[in-house]
Order: C-alpha cells, then structure tokens, then sequence
C-alpha cells in the first residue's frame, strides 16, 4: 500500500489529503504542530472514506515516527505572509521550517520522494533538496500544474470549450516572472494562437500571472489551496502510478535552457523515480529573455535566504 506523508494540515494540506485519499492514490499520514488538527481532520477525512467508496487508512499527528517509510512527502508547512511582516521575515521563518520538516521526514523516510508546495516555492524547493542531500530527480516543487490549470480554465471559460480539452504550458518561477507558454498551448491539438486574439491571450496570461493574488484579494485572510490541493495530488497520482506525464514543475535546472543551480518551473516527465528527464522545448528569444529575468530573480531571492540562514 503506498504511503503518503502530508506536512502540515492546514488548508492546502488537508486538501491534497482529501484528493489523495479521496481519488484512492494513497493512504495518508498528516503531520502539523498544532495539536489535534491534523488528527481531527485526519479522523474527519477517514469517516468520509465510506462515502467515497474506498478503503483508504489516514490519520494525524505530531510523531515523525509514523510517517516511516513514505514513499512520497508533500511539504505544505509554513505560514502566510501577515500584515507588517516584510518579504524577508516570511523568507526565514518558512526556510527554518521547511529545513526542519525535510530533516525530520527524510530521517523517517530516507527513500521519498519530495513534493514542495510551501511558498516562496523555487526557493523551499531549493532548500528541502540542499537540506535533504536527495538526487535532484528526487526532489519537485509544486507550481507550474498548479498555474497551467489555472490558465486552463480562463481559456475554457473565455473560448466556452470544455476544459478538459485545454492543455497549456506556463514555464519560469511561481510568481509575477511565470513565462505562460501559448505557443504551446492548445485545444486538443488545435494551436490555441488559432482560436484566440492575441490581445486575449496576453489577457488571460496576465490574469494566469495574478492568479494567487487574486484569490488573496477575494478571500482576504489566506491564500488559494483547492487548485493547489489537485495540483499536488496530480503530481503524487504521476509519481506513484508511474503515470510519466509530462508536466511543469519546479526542479533543479543544471544548465537546461541556459539556467543553472536554481529550482525553477520546467516542463518534466514525473514517473516512479520523481523527475524522469528534463524536456527542453525550444524557446523563442523573448520567451528564453522572460525565463532568464524568472531566473535572475529566483536566484538573488535564494541568495536572500542564504544570508537569512546563516545569521539565523
Ligand atoms: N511543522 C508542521 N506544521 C507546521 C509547522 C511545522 N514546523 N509550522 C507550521 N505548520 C503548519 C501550521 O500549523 C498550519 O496548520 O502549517 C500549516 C499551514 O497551513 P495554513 O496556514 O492553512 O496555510 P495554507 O493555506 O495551507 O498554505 C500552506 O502552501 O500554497 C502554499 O503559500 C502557501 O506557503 C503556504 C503553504
């Protein structure tokens, strides 16, 4: 039976644990400080089992020992950024979080695979891989499946086709620098350039770019985790079931596309050994520039986080 270990149970937590077990991927161990919240939505979560129609095992806990022998750890610990708090504060408290939840899994689980999701995520991505020691293909930030389908789903609904028909590509950091890629979008099979203006694809790309602050602006006191929640559960359905599907995810550049030492958004195949291989597409010299500005700045926040540890 595959194990899945979900740090944190908060509300992106609780979700990719309500997808896992729900879709029947796997079973589930929730971990979070706060006592009894992963164990009362760990118990609530369990009690729905009947109603979905598996026989899917999840709980919650403060015990690093039952995570043992996971085969895949989703990290969602961490906090929002508050009012009054700079960009800096949020850096070093979720960067000494998430090194303590990767330690402690990694001691339980030395063979998981790694699944980021806290945010500033290339850089936590980055963090869990350096405080791991992992193989590279070992260690995927969740970001780009999540920006896709958000993509998707502002073309579904301006074009009145099914999303399930719309495939998109959006490249670079899990922030305002995402490179969406509309040459490599499309309809089932159908360019989306073909069915679309210009002018309404830079649109829906700029609104694909704002995507999370648009729900923190409509839900005030936190940030999006339903499409997060899928997102990540996609990526452990992909890993787990070998599925090899060709997805955007944050992973370790070592020179592809010109980029190196950073985790940044790139199409990967995910299968059972994590990243299977890089794909390169071949980039236009102004979706190449936008990567590289994507980049340059992933690489001076991780610079930034450096620092933050090193006098923490
Ligand atoms: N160990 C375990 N859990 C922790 C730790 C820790 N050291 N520190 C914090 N947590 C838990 C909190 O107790 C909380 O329950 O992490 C949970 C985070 O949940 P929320 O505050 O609800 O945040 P959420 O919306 O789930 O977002 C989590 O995912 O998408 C990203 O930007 C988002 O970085 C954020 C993360």
């Amino acid at each position: 039976m595959a194990k899945v270990t979900v740090v944190g149970a908060g509300f992106v937590g609780a979700t990719v644990a309500q997808y896992v077990c729900g879709q029947d991927i796997a079973d589930v161990v929730v971990v979070d400080v706060v006592e009894g919240l992963p164990q009362g939505k760990g118990l609530d979560l369990f009690e729905a089992s009947p109603l979905l129609g598996n026989d899917r095992k999840i709980f919650g806990t403060q015990d690093y020992a039952d995570t043992k022998n996971s085969q895949i750890v989703v990290i969602t610990a961490g906090i929002a950024r508050k009012p009054g708090m700079s960009r800096d504060d949020l850096l070093k408290t979720n960067a000494n979080i998430v090194q303590s939840v990767a330690k402690e899994t990694h001691k339980h689980s030395p063979d998981a695979i790694f699944v980021v999701v806290t945010n500033p995520l290339d850089v936590m991505a980055y963090l869990a891989k350096q405080t791991t020691g992992l193989p590279a293909n070992k260690v995927v930030g969740m970001a780009g499946v999540l920006d896709s389908a958000r993509f998707q789903s502002f073309i579904a609904e301006e074009l009145k086709m099914s999303a399930e028909d719309i495939k998109c590509m959006v490249m670079g950091g899990h922030g305002d620098l995402m490179v969406p890629l509309p040459r490599y979008s499309s309809v089932n099979g159908v360019p989306l350039t073909e069915l679309m203006s210009t002018d309404k694809i830079e649109a829906l790309s700029q609104r694909t770019r704002d995507g999370g602050a648009e729900i923190v602006a409509l839900l005030k006191t936190g940030s999006a985790f339903y499409a997060p929640g899928a997102s990540a559960a996609l990526m452990v359905e992909s890993i787990l079931r070998d599925k090899r599907r060709l997805l955007p995810c944050s992973v370790l550049a070592e020179g592809q596309y010109g980029i190196k030492d950073i985790y940044i958004g790139l199409p990967v195949i995910l299968g059972k050994n994590g990243v299977e291989k890089i794909v390169e597409l071949k980039l236009t010299a102004e979706e190449s520039a936008q990567l590289k500005k994507s980049a340059a700045s992933i690489k001076e926040n991780v610079e930034a986080m450096n620092k933050l540890l090193v006098t923490a």
